[in-house]
């Protein structure tokens, strides 16, 4: 047997070569498991194509079945990020310690050679991208307690990264298609801890802001100033997608209508934004607490990262724990400021800054404005509609 178990201080099993070489970073780890190569090759029928169930930022994404009989997903981050095996190891021992309802398992890694992968408890429902986004391809129903259920988990789960990890955690990436859903419709952040694992080369960062612009705060955009507020920022970009069903970004829609946000903040000013609440839920939902989910949204979006709210504040607006004031929503940050941005033709891809990971205490952040500096998107993938 090539894999050992790890937990709870487990006896060793016989050495193979790689074995030797990650031996000592093993033994800390506590909640992970390393596997062998050859294990996640058979699992996943050698990485055959049928088994892949999707391709992000990080890599490629199989579906498979474990020694053990267990289903995972089995994540092979791209091979450029060459990370020591003792640096890969540091970071999965931490995300590995890391357990929360509402955050995907990770189950262990296989860092042989070159290869470095991630396993995962595999859920079942897939991610609202494919889900509750993903247009007619889902049977899967989606009722307005179904949708306050997930609100209110993704935010648990990211106030925990957020205030009770301990460092922290900024998890950047919060989209649609990293929140997964297990069998019962709970959703599980996904991805969380996953940037520190491939170092923020400029191509791999121009390609995963590409594909998520639409959820990127301005700040961090344009100047990759990140902090949590960042990802509060993005929670409220989803938080508008769940509650209308659609994507931030829909290019195929009357131009007014194209962008969630700025559609929320006029319908917001007219006090129309029950408007924005998806057409198929019909009458099945909570007229008052559909427009306090949206204008936490809109709380969550503002431009100066000091005016949205904390994660546990957001959870304590979503539950009525707290009382959403509207005279502390004004204009948000908008998409569409940043996107017309593209149109400036400068295309040198040095001048893109988002997610080069200069990590600023959100205190520290309380000055940022909204210049637009020098950001240039050398390529925008937009979203599906
Ligand atoms: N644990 C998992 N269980 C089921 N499906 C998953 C799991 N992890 C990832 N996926 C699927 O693989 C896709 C690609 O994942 P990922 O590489 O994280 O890229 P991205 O987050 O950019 O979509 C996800 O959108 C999801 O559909
Ligand atoms: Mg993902």
């Amino acid at each position: 047997m090539t894999c050992f178990g790890l937990c709870l201080g487990g006896k060793a099993s016989p050495r193979h070569n790689h074995v030797v070489e990650i031996d000592e970073e093993i033994s800390t780890i506590e909640n992970a498991r390393v596997y062998s190569y050859r294990e996640l090759r058979a699992a996943t029928e050698d990485f055959c194509p049928v088994n892949k169930i999707g391709k992000g930022g990080f890599g490629s994404v199989y579906k498979g079945r474990l020694r053990d009989g267990k289903m995972a997903a089995i994540k092979v981050l791209s091979v450029e990020s060459k990370q020591g095996v003792k640096e890969f190891l540091t970071e999965i021992k931490v995300i590995s310690n890391i357990e929360h309802e509402n955050l995907v398992k990770l189950y262990g890694c296989c860092a042989e050679g070159d290869h470095r992968i991630l396993v995962y408890n595999y859920l079942e429902n897939n991610s609202l991208s494919q889900t509750l986004l993903g247009g007619a391809h889902s049977s899967l129903q989606f009722s307005w307690i179904t949708r306050t259920k997930i609100c209110i988990g993704v935010a648990r789960g990211l106030a925990f990264l957020h205030e009770e990890v301990q460092p922290y955690i900024v998890h950047r990436d919060i989209k649609a298609s990293n929140i997964l859903l297990d069998k019962d419709l709970t959703p599980k952040i996904s991805d969380f801890g996953l940037a520190k694992l491939i170092p923020a080369d400029l191509t791999h960062v121009s390609t995963r802001v590409a594909g998520t612009l639409g959820y990127l705060a301005p700040e961090y955009a344009m100047r990759g100033q990140l902090t949590r507020k960042a990802d509060v920022y993005s929670f409220g970009i989803l938080l508008l997608e769940i509650v209308s069903g659609r994507c931030n970004t829909n290019k195929r829609l009357p131009i007014e209508e194209q962008y969630l946000l700025e559609r929320a903040w006029r319908l917001f000013k007219k006090g129309e934004l029950i408007q924005l609440v998806d057409a198929l839920l019909g009458d099945d939902f909570d007229v008052v607490d559909a427009c306090k989910f949206l204008k936490v949204s809109l709380l969550c979006t503002q431009v100066m990262p000091k005016s949205r709210p904390s994660m546990s504040t957001v959870v304590k607006l979503l539950t009525g724990e707290m009382q959403v004031n509207d005279e502390e929503i004004s204009e948000p940050g908008m998409l569409s400021d940043l996107v017309s941005l593209r149109n400036q033709k400068n295309t040198s891809s040095d001048t893109l800054s988002a997610g080069s990971g200069k990590q600023v205490d959100s205190s520290s952040s309380a000055n940022t404005t909204a210049t637009h500096g020098t950001m240039t998107f050398t390529t925008i993938d937009d979203r599906k509609s």
